[in-house]
């Protein structure tokens, strides 16, 4: 069996071949600099080495795994209470050998000795403290289907489906912009503008759009200039060599409560791609969580169309692969 130790700053060469030649999935980004997988990883304040695992066979690098805390409620904190792994890669030619297996086993010893109580598998929303620019497209989105394997490894380590989300896409390149009487009257009563920031970005919001070229999107009335609805951009220039496209993600859709399902997330979606179009964008991402139906709906009546989908997972209380579970009681995971 390799070896398995702590990262050390010298194997980032090495990752970044690991990485590259992993054959992994749509969602994850071609490394032509250690940029990228720094932004995503290393250069976070809260990047633990020890949660940062090395597999070496005949000291060669062939499975690399990463674990981190969660992140609180409010985006103001880390929630030391519940922790994720957020990857484990192994070299093709060193798969069904049991290093993925013992990666994992290892990441979860390391999260339980800092105090998690609740084990996710997969980066997503609320616990992604690592990854954003380097898996998941627009935004990590837990283990993606275009990454086949990742599902029957997590379910056979004992771990269960938490959260699941849909990615779609839109092409802005040949796609003709959807139109209704219900869009041309919501068209006239609105306006869309876009600022740099949030009115009050959290800490998490400097984390994740703060090191990328991000904007926002802000439908407001035209009268009266009440907001109702807005989006976070983020550009997804590490993605042009897989997709082949200049593209952009949209993450985050947020309709005002008294005008959701009317309309204003299609029309918001509309007026922010035909914006990018403007700016020579050619394909728009789209990461939402499958509890929200509405917002889905909006997406599809934007022209938005099934492109993967993600999955997080959490460890079963109850597994035998499970060395902590008699001493916690699992928590559930609220998803927004
Ligand atoms: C998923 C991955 C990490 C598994 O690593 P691995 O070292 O091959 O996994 P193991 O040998 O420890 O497998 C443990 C168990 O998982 C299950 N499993 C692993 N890969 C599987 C596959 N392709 N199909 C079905 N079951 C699989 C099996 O039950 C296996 O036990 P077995 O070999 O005794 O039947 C590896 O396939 C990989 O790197 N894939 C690409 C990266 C990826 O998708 N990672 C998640 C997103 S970052």
């Amino acid at each position: 069996m390799p070896e398995i130790r702590p990262f050390r700053n010298g194997d980032v060469p090495d990752l970044v071949r690991l990485w590259n030649e992993s054959d992994l999935g749509r969602g994850a980004a071609h490394l032509n600099s250690v940029e990228v997988l720094e932004s995503a990883t290393f250069n976070r304040s809260y990047f633990d080495h020890r949660g940062c695992l090395m597999a070496l066979d005949e000291g060669k690098l062939v499975g690399f795994g990463l674990a981190g805390p969660a992140i609180s409620p409010d985006r103001s904190s880390l929630d030391l209470q519940r922790g994720v792994i957020c990857f484990v890669v192994v070299h093709p030619s060193a798969r069904r050998r049991g290093i993925g297996r013992a990666l994992v086993h290892r990441l979860e010893q390391y999260l339980r000795t800092r105090g998690v109580q609740t084990i996710y598998a997969g980066p997503h929303r609320g616990a992604d403290p690592f990854g954003f620019g380097l898996y998941g497209g627009c935004r990590p989105s837990g283990f993606l289907r275009s990454d086949p394997a990742a599902e029957p490894f997590f379910l056979s380590l004992g771990y269960c489906p938490d959260a699941r989300y849909e990615i779609k896409i839109r092409d802005l390149t040949t796609a003709r912009d959807p139109t209704s009487a219900r869009l041309m009257t919501i068209r006239r009563q609105v306006m869309l503008a876009i600022d740099e920031r949030p009115d009050q970005p959290t800490w998490w919001w400097y984390e994740q759009y703060g090191r990328a070229e991000a904007f926002r999107f802000h439908l407001r009335m035209r009268r009266g200039g009440e907001m109702i609805a807005s989006i976070n951009a983020v550009r997804l220039d590490q993605y042009a060599d897989k997709w082949q496209a200049n593209a952009v993600g949209l993450v985050d859709l947020d309709v005002s409560p008294d005008y959701r399902g009317k309309g204003f997330g299609q029309t918001l979606l509309v007026e922010a791609c035909r914006e990018l179009r403007q700016q020579n964008v050619g394909l728009v991402e789209l990461s939402l969580p499958m509890d929200n139906p509405i917002g889905l709906r909006a997406a599809t009546n934007a022209g938005f169309v099934f492109a993967d989908s993600g999955m997080a997972y959490r460890l079963n209380s109850s597994s035998p692969h499970d060395p902590g579970a008699a001493l916690w009681a699992p928590e559930r995971f609220g998803h927004r």
